[in-house]
């Protein structure tokens, strides 16, 4: 027996023996100490000749969950990872990769240098990289194919899909599941093996060239044909007819150009951003853990949350107002289970367990019996007080009160409740079993202890959270609005809903602001509009058009027309629309005159951009990243341009700086150039 180790790898030998363990907590990162570790040990191993087998494993109960990310902004040191690969493969006994936890990206190839690979069950396995904007840069290009043929490889690595040991085990990525102990199934496997079975020596595959050409096409849309994906595809099918060293060497120069890519760049300050999102700093008590949630109101939301919530292991009251409210909502519920089973996402046991955590009831003290209480009924101040106020009487006094109102005041519904420090806002996004987004909203009240739970148990729902302050709209709809709003402005000034529409989706943006109108409805924000109009400033520039529309009884798609025309589900410009546009015009003595596409982009985007100047200036948002985090993950804003604040800082500076100077133009208040420049100077740091 005899150990040597860096602190970061460990290499115990005992007898023919040698077991490699890599020690990064808490994941395992592949980082320069563990490079410089591994190829110490490797090294060592060589050097005694005695050992017949090496097993490889990682401990903190994963393998290498990735290389680690704050090192791909600078020159990498040596050694790097392809040169720890090289000396696996030039050992001459066999070493064998024990799989638990997560395999992922710069950890996955270095499995694949090896020679044979073990996994536990549910091991997760994949190349990420592709959806961080780089290309597998260690091999992952050239040695997956010789394992799984180039289909299956081109669709795993353009789609960075991360997928179960079990299915790598029929495409031939992992040799065996371990159901015992993992590291001596390992060595057995290593043992049988006998001699090296180096991946690289293996030929890829044959292939119809109809059928490769047809899995890259797919590959390369399956990566949104971002450049990553092209090249990665590009890459993957070199490893048909070039020699294997020229093949690794030209994916590694690829990899190095395109990891200080601006769009790498910008994916990494996502990655980054919805880490640290959901963090606060100084909170001074911790979070409880809530197992038992009432849902009041079954309607669109209240329905998709208790799916959600059902989903990720608790148990749900689901309270509606009638029985037959009720039972509509626990159809909706059952819908979406139906629907999950139907595609195979959840076993038809899982699904009866989860069913069985699901109790409706139509009367309110049910819910008194839970850890959180999530209402989730129709927008309306006094109804929601009144709820409120009622809970507040009926719940214990530790009973935490979430809210998942779009705009109404929070602090207020705090105090309607009797117990503020319990309140918080837990604003979801629709549907809300499928989006990412959720906005936690601290009131003024809340305490540390509640925002802490808030913000677990959508951690535990898997979602990107964001911290949000008491405000209009909170952080995503209140900036939403801006840019909306501006969108509105710009049909005014002479564009048509489909030019703005259609320029933003040039952007990147999933759908242009006037087909997510017609999408969600245009009543909310019309309904909207009437409560705020009270107390909105006269000297506002106010766009009459929505509101013709909504008179006109177009409220979007599901009453068949909207900003667009819709036959059989499919949108169409509409010349109706064109018409009350230069109708409403006229009767204004408005002019029009045409905008360009730019104009159309940078004023919409500028607009958002100032609007989330003052949402941070005001305490409103925590931190820029959160904004970035928001859009990409609620709004359909493109993740590869790093978020509206990113892109504004860096790319999109002077086409927002020229927005902001139209859109002053425009609306004649509102907006400070100079704190814009300042914060977006702060951002690109
Ligand atoms: P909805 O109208 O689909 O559902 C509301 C449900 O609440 C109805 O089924 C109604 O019967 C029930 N309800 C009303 N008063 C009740 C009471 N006192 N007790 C029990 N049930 C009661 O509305 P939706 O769209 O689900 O919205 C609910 C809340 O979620 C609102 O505050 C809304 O602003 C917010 N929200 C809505 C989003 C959306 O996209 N629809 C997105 C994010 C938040």
């Amino acid at each position: 027996m005899g150990a040597f180790g860096n602190g970061t790898v460990d290499l115990q030998v005992d007898g023919d023996l040698a077991t490699v363990v890599i020690d990064n907590p808490p994941v395992n990162a592949g980082s320069h100490d563990v490079r410089r570790g591994l190829l110490d040990a490797f090294a060592e191993i060589a050097s005694r000749p005695g050992i017949r087998a090496v097993v490889l494993a990682g401990a903190n109960g994963s393998f290498v969950a990735g290389s680690d990310l704050k090192e791909f902004g600078a020159p990498l040191g040596e050694p790097q990872l392809p040169t720890v690969l090289a000396a696996i493969e030039a050992l001459t006994v066999p070493v064998v990769a024990a799989l638990d936890g997560a395999a992922l990206g710069g950890g996955f190839e270095l499995s694949l240098a090896c020679d044979g690979r073990v996994a536990a069950p549910g091991t997760v396995v994949g190349l990420p990289e592709v959806g961080l904007g780089i290309v597998p840069g260690a091999g992952g290009t050239q040695r997956l194919p010789r394992l799984a043929g180039l289909p299956a490889s081109l669709d795993l690595i353009c789609g960075a899909r991360r997928i179960k040991a079990e299915e790598a085990l029929t495409l031939g990525l992992v040799d065996a599941i371990a159901e015992g102990d993992l590291r001596a199934a390992a060595s057995d496997h290593a043992r049988r093996l006998g001699g090296k079975r180096r991946v690289r020596d293996l030929t890829v595959p044959a292939v119809e060239p109809a059928v490769l050409e047809e899995a890259r096409r797919a590959a390369v849309k399956t990566g949104r044909g971002r450049p990553a994906a092209v090249e990665a595809a590009r890459l993957a099918c070199l490893s048909l007819d070039m020699p294997v060293d020229e093949a690794l060497a030209e994916e590694r120069r690829v990899f190095q150009a395109i990891r200080v890519s601006p769009e790498a760049v910008a994916l990494r300050h996502v990655f980054f951003a919805e880490r640290e999102a959901g963090r606060v700093g100084g909170l001074s008590a911790p979070a409880t853990d809530v197992e038992r949630i009432a849902v009041i109101g079954a309607g669109t939301m209240g329905a998709g949350i208790a799916y959600a919530l059902l989903k990720a292991g608790l148990s749900v009251t689901l309270v509606e107002q009638n029985a037959g409210a009720l039972e509509a909502g626990r159809g909706r519920v059952e819908g979406f289970l139906s629907g999950d089973v139907a595609k195979g996402r959840v076993t038809p046991e899982a699904g009866e367990r989860l069913r069985a955590r699901l109790s409706p009831s139509t009367d309110l003290a049910a819910a008194a019996a839970s850890d959180l209480v999530l209402e989730a009924i129709f927008e309306d101040m006094d109804v929601k007080s009144q709820l409120l106020a009622e809970l507040g009487r009926l719940a214990p006094p530790q009973t935490i009160l979430a809210s998942n109102t779009s705009y109404l005041d929070l602090d207020a519904l705090a105090l309607a409740s009797g117990r503020p420090e319990q309140v918080i806002g837990m604003h979801f996004f629709s549907p809300a079993h499928v989006m990412k987004l959720l906005e936690v909203v601290r009131g003024r009240r809340t305490s540390d202890a509640t925002l802490a739970t808030g913000l677990k148990l959508g951690r535990r729902l898997g979602k990107t959270a964001i911290v949000a302050g008491v405000g209009e709209g909170f952080v995503g709809n209140r900036l939403y609005a801006a840019y909306r709003g501006q969108a509105e402005v710009l049909v005014e000034d002479g564009a048509l809903p489909w030019q703005v529409d259609q320029a933003l989706e040039a952007f990147g943006m999933a759908m242009g602001p006037f087909a997510v109108s017609d999408l969600s409805g245009l009543d909310i924000a019309w309904a909207r509009r009437k409560r705020l109009a009270a107390t909105r400033d006269p000297a506002e520039r106010y766009v009459r058009l929505p509101d013709l529309l909504c008179e006109a009884g177009r409220l979007g798609q599901k009453t068949g027309a909207g900003w667009y025309a819709y036959e059989g589900g499919k949108r169409r410009p509409d010349p109706a629309v064109e018409a009350l546009i230069a109708e409403d015009a006229a009767a204004a003595g408005r002019s029009r005159r045409a905008l360009s596409d730019e104009a159309c982009r940078d004023r919409t985007l500028a607009a958002l951009v100032n609007e989330a100047a003052l949402a941070l200036e005001e305490g409103i948002a925590q931190r820029p990243g959160d904004v970035d985090v928001a859009f990409v993950n609620g709004y359909g804003f493109p993740r590869w341009r790093g978020g509206p604040l990113w892109w504004a800082a860096h790319e999109g500076r002077a086409a927002v700086l020229a927005g902001l100077d139209q859109v002053q133009a425009a609306l004649g208040q509102g907006f400070r150039r100079g704190d814009v420049e300042a914060l977006l100077d702060r951002i690109a740091g």
